[in-house]
């Protein structure tokens, strides 16, 4: 009989999230480039090889699936994704519906659902490779038609929260691979955040690499619940076979990136959107890979004092500074999300973007089911106003400061929590200093100001006369 729907591409990600369709009982027909990676597919699938297809040619692929078709392409982001749409064309029928489910930059979504002659969707998928087996987070991105051709399917294959899946629309076009790449721009600080506790405890505290592992394991069944404690938790206490040691001691200390999160920073500053602690994790990436320049400079400087008093940063402090920066960072996030649906006229539903997140992405964690509440009690408002989260801010801020003075004056480097703790800062300031700003702007440019005595717009100062 005819598969109910194809895959194409057998990578890491491609091969799981086959495995999961196949397993929530559909028939699946899966190509790839090279036929030995399909051969090689099928059998290690085992009981599942019954509900699946493997197809040598792109013809054989397409005739093996029922119409109208749906086909999800799981290949790396950019050209290959064009390349594959063109390859597939000559074989498919009007209404057969392609799935981008790799992870695409939302312009290109955009463009391609313009572009592309068939029914077309850009779906971001989270968990990694253990998500796509047994249940990612799903964004969906498209008309809204065409997800409803395919929610049964993508809800059955995604991670649950209490029985509700987390797979949902989340607007038209690129919107499910914008919230995608928004998840990994707060991937990024939230992974970041972490890191720089981690620093502070190792070299502010001087704990070992497995007392730091019964910290994240003691935080994980707190507030700060979630999947990245959980696993920075397990990194800390594996050993390394080889050395007899913790194996984080021997990591280097200079961070990858594939680009998402990149691309929320860039797509933050065409949106004049403001998502500083995400910009502060990216900036950080890219410092942690200059290692050769950060010894030569600290040779020139020589090292930070570091170290300090164990008391001066109680854990429990640390813990609050952590919650403290979490919170502030995903405001900003969500922010964004706001800021560019308005600006692409999709409607946004960010309590039902945070439900999607709450269980099989990367970014899971207790703290987004209270986010979903809080968004949906005040629509339009900052999530830091919110009633709950106000509140978490008003408990945590002081120790998110003290922890940000205590750290920086001894020189450890904590880019990201500082950044939170002036976004902070600067938002619940009613009066700023930009008026310095608008004075400069006026004095070299006559580029004008407003005036707060009675309201007049484009004023100019006597500046000419001094
Ligand atoms: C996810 C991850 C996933 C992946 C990123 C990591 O949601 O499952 O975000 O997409 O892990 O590719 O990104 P970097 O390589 O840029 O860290």
């Amino acid at each position: 009989s005819a598969s109910q729907i194809g895959l194409m591409g057998l990578g890491t990600m491609g091969s799981a999230l086959a495995l999961n369709i196949a397993e929530k009982g559909y028939d699946i027909a899966v190509w790839n480039r090279t036929t030995a990676k399909t051969k090689d597919f099928v059998v290690e699938a085992g009981d599942l090889a019954s509900r699946i297809t493997p197809c040598e040619s792109l013809e054989a692929f397409v005739n093996a699936i029922e119409r109208p078709r749906t086909i999800i392409l799981m290949v790396p982001a950019g050209a290959p994704v064009d390349q594959q749409i063109a390859d597939l064309e000559p074989y498919l029928a009007p209404d057969d519906l392609i799935i981008d489910a790799g992870n695409a930059n939302f312009n290109d979504t955009t463009r391609r659902m313009r572009d592309v002659k068939f029914p077309f969707l850009g779906v971001g998928v989270s968990g990694g490779e253990e998500g796509a087996r047994h249940g990612p987070s799903i964004m969906v991105g498209g008309a809204k038609e065409n997800w409803e051709r395919v929610a049964p399917i993508l809800k059955a294959i995604a991670a649950k929260h209490e029985g509700e899946p987390c797979a949902d629309w989340m607007g038209e076009a690129g919107a499910g691979h914008f919230v995608k790449t928004v998840h990994n721009g707060i991937e990024y600080a939230d992974m970041q955040l972490i890191a720089e506790v981690y620093g502070i405890m190792r070299d502010g505290l001087g704990l070992g690499a497995s007392e730091i592992g019964d910290v994240f394991d003691r935080w994980n069944e707190g507030v700060l619940q979630s999947y990245l404690i959980e696993i920075s938790g397990k990194v800390a206490h594996t050993e390394d076979a080889a050395s007899g040691g913790p194996l984080l001691d021997i990591i280097e200390d200079a961070a990858g990136q594939k680009g998402t999160g990149r691309w929320t920073a860039i797509e933050a500053q065409h949106l004049a959107s403001i998502v500083p602690v995400i910009e502060a994790a990216v900036a950080a990436r890219n410092m942690s890979a200059r290692r050769g320049q950060r010894r030569d400079l600290q040779d020139v400087f020589g090292a930070a004092p570091q170290g300090v008093d164990s008391a001066s940063i109680p854990l429990d402090k640390l813990e609050a500074a952590l919650i403290c920066g979490k919170i502030l960072c995903y405001s900003q996030g969500f922010d964004m999300i706001a800021t560019a649906f308005a600006q692409n006229g999709w409607d946004d539903n960010l309590p039902g973007i945070a439900k999607v997140w709450r269980e099989g992405c990367i970014i899971r964690s207790g703290m987004l089911d209270d986010m979903a509440t809080a968004l949906a009690e005040q629509p339009g408002r900052s999530l830091m106003a919110s009633p709950l989260f106000a509140d978490r801010l008003k408990a945590t801020e002081g120790a998110l400061r003290h922890v940000v003075v205590t750290a920086m004056a001894k020189g450890l480097p904590i880019p990201a929590l500082s950044s939170a703790l002036a976004y902070f800062d600067t938002m619940r300031t009613a009066r700023g200093t930009a008026n310095m700003i608008q004075g400069q702007r006026d004095f070299f440019g006559l580029h004008g100001f407003k005036r707060l005595d009675d309201g007049s717009e484009n004023q100019h100062g006597p500046w000419a006369s001094n």
